[in-house]
């Protein structure tokens, strides 16, 4: 299976690169050949990642301990960045939380808690990276939404689902006002798949049952994200641009 587009010469961001989805797509990248900033807040998680991708691709990622909800944090990650390798030419948003709590229960630290960083801090990555993609004339942005930005969320509570239909309105604007200027912006739906995720917050008798929503009949491995991310970043993509890709195995919406 032809599974790789070439991003030799191309540099960019991965964040949420220590687990899941984003360090599948981390792999992914070093292995095409990109040169990485490995972003996360967890830093032996990333530690690990940065390990597994040295010696596959021509340059050794370079990691950045980072909280995206923080704007210093993210001030700092676009420096190095574009210190490290001159130029920002992608960004991948992958770092997201999520809460089950009830509707009724949801105390107001947690609902910030989840908001920080799956729209505040999704938001400050594209907007400090825009800025230095402006400056040299262009770039890619997939940003990591969810099913739950789609439709509700199965799993998560009505936080989580309102933070994904956030990530799927910003970058559908961003993608409007910013193309005629060389930037690319696309979200990326993914359904449930086997990551801390889901394993942290849901049991195996509860998997099972989320198997049976799903017409592919079970979840996704963050493997065949890292696929569809790949080509959403590449120049085979070159005309997708504000669209919201669906990758759920046929999940039924609600
Ligand atoms: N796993 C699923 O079923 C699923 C489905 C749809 C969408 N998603 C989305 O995909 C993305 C990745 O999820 P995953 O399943 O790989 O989760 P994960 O928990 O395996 O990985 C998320 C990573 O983000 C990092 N992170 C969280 N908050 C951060 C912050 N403020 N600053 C820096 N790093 C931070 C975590 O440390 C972790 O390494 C998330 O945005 C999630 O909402 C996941």
């Amino acid at each position: 299976m032809h599974t790789r587009y070439d991003f030799s010469n191309r540099w960019g961001i991965v964040t949420g690169a220590a687990s899941g989805i984003g360090k599948a797509t981390a792999l992914l990248l070093a292995a095409s050949q990109a040169g990485l900033a490995l972003v996360d807040r967890d830093a032996s998680g990333l530690a690990a990642v940065v390990r597994a991708c040295e010696g596959k691709g021509t340059t050794a990622p370079l990691a950045i301990e980072a909280d995206v909800s923080r704007r210093s944090d993210v001030q700092h990650m676009v420096a190095a960045t574009g210190e490290r390798f001159g130029r920002i030419d992608f960004l991948v948003t992958s770092a997201g939380v999520l809460f089950r709590t009830p509707f009724t229960e949801i105390p107001m630290a947690e609902w910030d808690a989840l908001m920080d960083t799956n729209v505040r801090g999704l938001f400050m990555c594209n907007q400090l990276v825009v800025r230095a993609m402006l400056e040299q004339g262009g770039g890619t942005i997939v940003n990591v939404a969810s099913v739950a930005g789609r439709s509700i969320s199965l799993i998560g509570g009505v936080h989580y689902c309102a933070s994904k239909h956030a990530v799927i309105g910003i970058t559908r604007h961003m993608a409007r006002e910013l193309c005629t200027r060389g930037i690319r912006a696309n979200a990326f739906c993914p359904g449930a798949t086997h990551t801390p995720m889901i394993h942290d917050n849901m049991d195996a008798e509860a998997i099972k049952g989320l198997e049976k929503r799903i017409a592919l009949g079970r979840l996704a491995e963050p493997e065949e994200h890292a696929r569809v991310i790949a080509f959403m970043l590449s120049d085979a993509a070159s005309y997708l641009n504000g669209a919201c890709l669906d990758a759920n195995g046929g999940s039924v919406m609600l």
